[in-house]
């Protein structure tokens, strides 16, 4: 097989490269090793692909470097991919903070993206094993195309476009393998873990989660050194899930603690002070209650008002109170770890983009060869802004390669 653009990876950023290249009259040629193309599309947003954001800024990505994402975010928008899913009729709908879902399936964006690429005459192969790439002319080893030995036999391109993706759901076909061949052409990486990914508890906080297992709040979450996210968190029967406990796993290290706001924009404790004067007999419960679940108010006043918390609030020193309030309004929690790459979102880490032009994805000295998406080290907040990283990314490479 010979093309110009070789793509290994029919994902989101793979595909978009494809139908962007070929557009561009580029003979493309996509190789998957999985059954399908565009699995993690499938399955995203809940089977409806929360595709991308109205609110994407670069502050909406972590990276070591925090200006990498600028040009490729600029160069093709969130206004861009809503008007190729408006060119193809997909409806839509905003679900919430500018998250924007398919109506009816994730489908629909799949659907799209084949269409697409079938209309500039891309080939796509799947359950295609690559074994081998290699330069065509080893005297070359900064262009001169590339030679790939594969399951479906031996592939000749000009241009090579890695989108293998990360290391998150090993079982949907994620492999490292867009990271050895970072390093086979002299890239470096960025240390790797699982993001957006739910926390896991042990000891009593693990029986707490257990006890409050599908109790949902909305918080305001953070972690030392990290915007705190406004969103909801979820009890597990493993731990603590949810947008804002997802949210901030990507800024999450081993040890550190994750705080929770379980009352935020409420001022607690001025509350309790004049409902002391005013309504001495009134139970902490009960004012609890009015602001949280029940089963989590009564945990948590297991856990932090021990004698307390059935006497009314007359016989509670202003101290107390602010303790009480102090520790709720500021819940430290220490995670014993995440889930992991076994349902991770995203790989936070990856190809290290110093190595890579920040307007084309191509790695620099060596201007044949792209590393786009997931595998590359730009991570975004939860809510469409790593599949809006993925279009973007794809079309630099697209339209360089
Ligand atoms: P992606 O992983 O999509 O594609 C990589 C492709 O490479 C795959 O087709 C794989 O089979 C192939 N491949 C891997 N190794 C290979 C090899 N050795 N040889 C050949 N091919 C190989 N994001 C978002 O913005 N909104 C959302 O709603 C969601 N929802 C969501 C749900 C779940 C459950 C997950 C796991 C993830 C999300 N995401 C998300 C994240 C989003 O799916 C992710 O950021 C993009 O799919 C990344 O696109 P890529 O094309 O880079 O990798």
């Amino acid at each position: 097989m010979e093309c110009d653009v070789c793509v290994l990876g029919a994902g989101a950023a793979g595909l978009m490269a494809a139908l962007t290249a070929g557009a561009r009259g580029r003979e493309v040629l996509v190789l998957d090793s999985s059954n399908k193309p565009g699995k993690k599309i499938l399955m995203s947003g809940g089977g409806r692909c929360n595709f991308t954001n109205l609110d994407i800024t670069p502050e909406n990505y972590l990276s070591a470097n925090p200006h990498f994402a600028k040009s490729a975010l600029a160069g093709y928008s969130q206004w861009d991919f809503i008007a190729l899913t408006q060119k193809h009729g997909i409806p839509y709908f905003e679900k919430t903070l500018g998250q924007l879902f398919c109506e009816r399936s994730s489908r629909d964006i799949l659907d799209m993206l084949l269409a697409e690429c079938e209309a500039v005459g891309v080939r796509i192969r799947t359950q295609c094993r690559i074994e081998r790439v290699m330069r065509a002319d080893p005297a070359r080893q900064t262009d001169g195309g590339f030679v790939l030995e594969t399951s479906l036999g031996r592939v000749r391109a000009e241009r090579l476009v890695v989108a293998t993706g990360g290391l998150s759901i090993p079982k949907m076909g994620a492999t490292g393998f867009g990271y050895a061949l970072a390093e086979q052409f002299g890239l470096k990486l960025r240390p790797t873990r699982a993001a957006l990914v739910p926390f896991v508890f042990d000891g009593p906080w693990r029986e707490l989660c257990v006890r409050l297992a599908g109790v949902s709040l909305e918080v305001r979450a953070s972690v030392e050194g990290a915007p705190s996210f406004d969103e909801a968190v979820l009890f597990s029967h493993r731990g603590l899930t949810g947008p804002a406990a997802l949210q901030i796993s990507s800024y999450w290290a081993p040890g550190m603690a994750i705080r929770l706001d379980m009352l935020p924009g409420q001022l607690l404790a001025e509350r309790l002070r004049q409902l002391k004067q005013s309504a001495p007999k009134r139970t902490i419960r009960k004012i609890l209650l009015e602001l949280m679940p029940r089963k989590l108010t009564d945990a948590l006043l297991e856990q932090l008002a021990p004698p307390k918390r059935a006497r009314g609030l007359g016989e509670w020193s202003t101290g107390e109170i602010e303790h009480l309030a102090s520790c709720l309004h500021s819940l430290a929690l220490i995670p014993a770890g995440t889930e992991g790459y076994r349902t991770a979102e995203v790989t936070m880490g990856g190809v290290d983009t110093a190595g890579l032009c920040s307007k084309t994805m191509g790695v620099k000295g060596q201007p044949d060869l792209f590393f786009i998406g997931e595998v590359v080290d730009v991570t975004g907040h939860l809510g469409g802004y790593n599949f809006q990283w993925a279009w973007s990314s794809g079309v630099s490479a697209g339209q360089a390669a």
